[in-house]
């Protein structure tokens, strides 16, 4: 599994000859101007809520490559009335794909869309089959509901997890988030791309060696693989 990172929430993993994009936000993106949007070419969307910096690409990405997105029920319906095609699911709730099976699990934060119209409740996905599994945590709290990923998905390679504070967990939470999911690999998102959540990244590397896991801060454009 490859996952380079495209700043802020935005990642595309290559899993299993299938490139899926999280969270699209180039435009309106302090960070992502050397991003080749044209370039990024998904074979799926996939979007854990509804706030601008991260479906802002949506739309334009999803109709120039004919790729369908993967979301919760009203942000697949949104989507929907602009003529783009997705498959709805909600909490608790799996359904398995061309590439694997996808769980969409809880997130604590809120979820309007750009036009403050409804935008269900935001999510996160665990993504599997039987190469590899992967959690994207999306905008959120720390949560005890994580510890119901270990309980009902397999073992996990990595998660992307937030990091920056102010409108998601910090790092010293998403560092016990790490633990109650029982992951060793972190990727850490939703950091530094604007003032409210600028961090320092050696603390943060630290507060996850604390606990013996390894967070990984990949620069914008660069793949890593599990
Ligand atoms: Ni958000
Ligand atoms: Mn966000």
């Amino acid at each position: 599994m490859k996952v380079t990172n495209l700043s802020h929430g935005s990642f595309i993993i290559d899993f299993c000859g299938k490139r899926l994009l999280i969270d699209p936000f180039f435009t309106g993106n302090p960070k992502a101007s050397e991003i080749d949007v044209e370039a990024l070419n998904p074979d799926w969307i996939l979007i854990t809520h509804g706030h601008g910096d991260h479906v802002s690409d949506v739309e334009n990405i999803a109709k120039k490559s004919g790729c369908k997105i993967i979301s919760n029920y009203e942000i697949v319906n949104w989507f929907g009335s602009k003529g783009v095609e997705g498959h709805p699911l909600n909490h608790g709730g799996k359904f398995t794909f061309d590439f694997g099976t996808v769980k969409y699990v809880n997130a604590v934060h809120t979820s309007s869309m750009p036009d403050n119209s409804y935008g269900g409740n935001p999510g996160g996905f665990v993504v599997w089959n039987d190469k590899g599994c992967f959690y994207i945590a999306g905008d959120t709290a720390l949560t005890m509901d994580m510890q119901l990923i270990p309980l009902t998905c397999p073992a996990l390679d990595f998660a992307i997890l937030p990091i920056g504070d102010n409108f998601t967990m910090g790092y010293e939470d998403a560092s016990i988030a790490a633990e109650f999911i029982k992951c060793d690999n972190i990727v850490g998102c939703h950091y530094d791309t604007f003032g409210y959540i600028v961090i320092d990244k050696d603390k943060a590397r630290k507060s996850f060696e604390s606990k013996n896991k390894k967070l990984f801060l990949p620069n914008i454009g660069e793949t890593i693989e599990f």
